[in-house]
């Protein structure tokens, strides 16, 4: 047999962007959103006793986010930039606090009506540092071989570690959930969702283009 060429094509790909911040970038980010935390938090003590609880979706527009803004926004673009997207603008539509204590988990979820979403990373211990992405293929669920190596190529679920000071986007489509808190202490992370304010005016036309050539007459 005689090949000429051989190559594996890797059609529509999922993209995860993992960016991990160095300790002099994360401590006063992290340093600002606790403040900001312990604020919420002393507001709302009936919460305290609570296995689990989120914070409104408006901690974005608080100025003790504005280092984590800054670096969530650099890497939307930086992502948009990368996959070309011809868009103008993109901004955060919401933002909110996950705090977690031991035992908790965060069940299957999609971000609806948003293009990116993503997660932050304040505090982390061993059993509470981690991530889950489920295959966004439903047929591919169907036939799941036990693989001897198991690598990127084959689970139907990845789990993707993080630590404090991460910072991991995502497209908003993609499921994804968090496993229970086996650790001691409370996880604490950000979620976020980015969309493009001008969606519908600028970037939702037809994809395809008109034929002009065609003769009625
Ligand atoms: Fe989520």
């Amino acid at each position: 047999m005689k090949i000429e060429k051989s190559g594996t094509l890797k059609l529509f790909p999922t993209y995860v962007w993992a960016t991990q911040l160095s300790p002099e970038t994360y401590q006063p980010i992290n340093r600002d959103i606790q403040s900001r935390l312990e604020i919420i938090l002393g507001q709302r003590p009936d919460l305290r006793g609570s296995g689990q609880w989120q914070t409104d979706q408006d901690l974005h527009r608080h100025p003790e986010l504005t280092g984590l803004n800054q670096v969530i926004m650099s890497t939307a673009r930086g992502i948009c930039d990368s996959l070309t997207l011809d868009y103008d603008r993109i901004h955060i539509t919401g933002c909110w606090a996950n705090v977690s204590n031991q035992g908790y988990p965060h069940k299957q979820h999609i971000h609806p009506n948003n293009y990116l979403s993503g997660a932050y990373y304040v505090k982390t211990a061993a059993g509470a540092d981690a991530i889950d992405f489920h295959d966004p293929r439903p047929q591919a669920g169907l036939l799941v071989p036990r693989a001897r190596n198991q690598d990127l190529a084959n689970p139907d679920r990845i789990t993707l570690n993080v630590r404090k000071g991460m910072l991991v986007m995502f497209p908003a489509w993609l499921q994804h959930s968090v496993p229970p808190n086996r650790s001691e202490t409370t996880r604490v992370s950000i979620a976020f969702n980015l969309m493009f304010p001008d969606f519908g005016e600028r970037m939702a036309s037809p994809l395809w283009q008109a034929d002009t050539s065609t003769d009625w007459s």
